[in-house]
């Protein structure tokens, strides 16, 4: 076991869908895999590992924020031999191009959080997904019919920041939503030379406060996400 996640050696699949939440890993192992298996239950950091569609698959929650997913997703690639990690989860939009309930695929993810510039204080290192996956998953989206944007996200430090108006301002210059854990991930993932891809559900406009979705319309937008992240998972 590493310090964060108790599984055995083995029991982790070197595929892994990584939601924030644990219970939304929960949600995903009993209602998309077969024969899911708990792995780790530390912090209450829900994983398991099943099967889908005949690929051994895990999932596992990450908590909220770049210090939380970079332990995760570090432990799960330098102690499990991970190989290729997708985030599934929400953001909030900062563009009046882009609604709640779309979807936005991370091409790249700007960030506030100070991880990557104390490693590189030298560069403006730049946090990009593996275009594999995000080639894979674009088209997986567009034949599920969903609305589907790519471009730059901004990985922020802070939900409740008191500069929701320079957010804003980079949603006019083209970052497309603001969520707290892809640019983390993607440094690691470049770290340690593995695939990764951050896929969101717009939850909340920025730019449009009055925009909302019913309950339904939030799970039907979960549950196709999660499909485009199985999918993209499992590809060749
Ligand atoms: N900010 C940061 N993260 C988020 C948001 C947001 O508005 N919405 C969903 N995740």
């Amino acid at each position: 076991m590493s310090i964060h996640i108790s599984a055995k050696p083995g029991e982790i699949a070197d595929k892994i869908l990584l939601p924030g939440d644990p219970l939304r890993a929960k949600f995903i192992a009993e209602n998309f895999l077969e024969n899911p298996v708990l792995f780790n239950e530390v912090r209450g950091m829900l994983g398991y590992t099943g099967t889908y569609k005949g690929h051994r698959v895990s999932v596992m929650g990450t908590g909220m924020g770049m210090p939380s997913i970079s332990i995760y997703a570090h432990e799960l690639i330098t102690e499990y031999g991970v190989k290729r990690l997708i985030r599934v989860g929400t953001a909030g939009s900062t563009s009046k191009d882009v609604h709640v309930r779309e979807l936005v695929l991370a091409q790249a993810a700007a960030t506030t959080s100070a991880i990557i510039r104390n490693d590189w204080p030298e560069f403006d290192f730049p946090q990009i997904a593996s275009f594999k996956l995000l080639d894979k998953a674009y088209h997986i989206a567009k034949e599920l019919g969903m609305t589907t944007h790519v471009g730059s996200v901004l990985s922020a430090d802070l939900f409740y920041s008191d500069f929701f108006d320079k957010i804003i301002k980079l949603g006019s210059m083209g970052i497309k939503a603001v969520e707290m854990e892809a640019a983390a991930l993607y440094y690691l993932a470049a770290k340690h030379q593995v695939e990764a891809l951050g896929i969101m559900t717009i939850s909340d406009n920025l730019t449009n406060p009055e925009e909302d979705t019913t309950a339904q319309e939030r799970q039907t937008t979960f549950t196709d996400m999660m499909t485009v992240g199985l999918e993209t998972l499992i590809s060749e």
